[in-house]
């Protein structure tokens, strides 16, 4: 009968889509009436802006707010040509933010406090204030008690715009960088030896240097060490068959749609994400490890198992998992064969 109906169901579809794909209108039609493929992510899409809006106040979103906005500030701050004055669109929302934060005294992050002293501190300082619109209290009051939080010695490099010159560099050379990438391969044979925390953590320090929308970086690690959650992690996705049962450590990368108030940024998870996690796989190499990216499938009934597994939230979206190992040497691994310079770059 199961099978009757979803016959049935693809022969509908086959004749449905040239309709649907005829106008934006008759395609919505489509997905609210008769494909439910979407209704997972726009769900997490409410999810998460309701998420942001109900809990603006807590320690979470204050800092996703801090982030995205100390980053224009920043910005600003870079310009070569830069304003007498700037932000003004949204210096109250980041100070309100930062009042919002403080109120968490347990939760605070010297790091991300002693970025936002420095930040706002610069921004104060160099931006010029018409008498008709006065700077807001910042200093008198909240930079008085920022500064009870930050660590003693925060007295150090600062975290304002700097000088490119100024950065650490790093001494590799584009063959060795090159070789590295091509080091890399998707790896599925694996040594039974358990992957240890501390590499992971480096990995993900690596992947933690990525660029990210606004600086949001609005995703997170679950990581799977040992029985039974990673034999459980590893059958769930499709692309495990035939290796699930050899893989010594899995990543679930879980991107968080609650860092946005806006539908226009619902994608920015899985390319924030994405790029974090090329520099944990190129980083794992430089550690002796392997990995493989393993497709998460945006698929009703499996979107509820990896939920419940990783007790994840309505607005949290898995972008993939990554199996991690020490690749066994005499394991075989797929060519791949990538494609040239020439068939990637269009100039125009
Ligand atoms: C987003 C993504 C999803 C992938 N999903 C799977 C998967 O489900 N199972 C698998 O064995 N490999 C998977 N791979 C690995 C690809 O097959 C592999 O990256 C590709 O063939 C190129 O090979 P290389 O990684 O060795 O360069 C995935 C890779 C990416 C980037």
């Amino acid at each position: 009968m199961k099978k009757l109906i979803l016959s049935f169901y693809a022969w509908l579809d086959q004749r449905l889509l040239p309709i649907a794909a005829k106008h934006r209108l008759l395609a919505n039609c489509y997905y609210a009436l008769f494909n439910p493929h979407f209704r997972r992510e726009q769900w997490a899409t409410v999810a998460g802006r309701n998420h942001y809006r109900v809990y603006e106040a807590s320690c979470q979103i204050a800092s996703v707010i801090l982030r995205r906005n100390l980053h224009r500030l920043e910005k600003g701050l870079s310009m070569s040509v830069r304003k007498p004055l700037f932000a003004l669109d949204y210096i109250d929302e980041t100070l309100s933010a930062l009042q919002n934060y403080l109120q968490h005294t347990d939760a605070i992050d010297p790091v991300l406090l002693t970025y936002c002293h420095d930040v706002l501190q610069q921004y104060f300082a160099v931006t010029t204030w018409p008498t008709a619109a006065p700077q807001p209290a910042f200093f008198s009051t909240l930079q008085q008690q920022v500064r009870l939080h930050l660590p003693a010695n925060s007295k150090g490099d600062s975290a304002a715009p700097k000088p490119y010159g100024a950065r650490v560099r790093a001494d590799i050379s584009y063959p060795e960088f090159l070789q590295l990438c091509q080091q890399r391969c998707s790896t599925r044979n694996f040594l039974a030896k358990p992957v240890e925390q501390s590499i992971l953590e480096q990995a993900v320090s690596a992947a933690a240097q990525a660029p990210s929308a606004c600086n949001r970086q609005p995703f997170r690690y679950i990581a799977a060490l040992s029985q039974p959650m990673l034999g459980k992690l590893a059958a769930l996705p499709m692309g495990t068959v035939g290796y699930a049962h050899n893989i010594p450590a899995i990543l679930a990368v879980v991107g968080d749609l609650s860092a946005y108030p806006f539908e226009r940024d619902r994608h920015v998870i899985y390319i924030d994400a994405s790029l974090a996690n090329m520099q944990l796989m190129l980083a794992l190499e430089t550690l002796g490890l392997a990995s493989c990216a393993i497709n998460w499938p945006d698929i009703e009934n499996y979107e509820l198992k990896i939920g419940q597994l990783l007790a994840l939230k309505p607005f949290e979206r898995v972008v993939m998992l990554i199996a991690v190992g020490y690749p066994d040497p005499a394991g075989l691994v797929p060519h791949s064969e990538k494609k040239t310079p020439a068939e990637l770059i269009q100039y125009v």
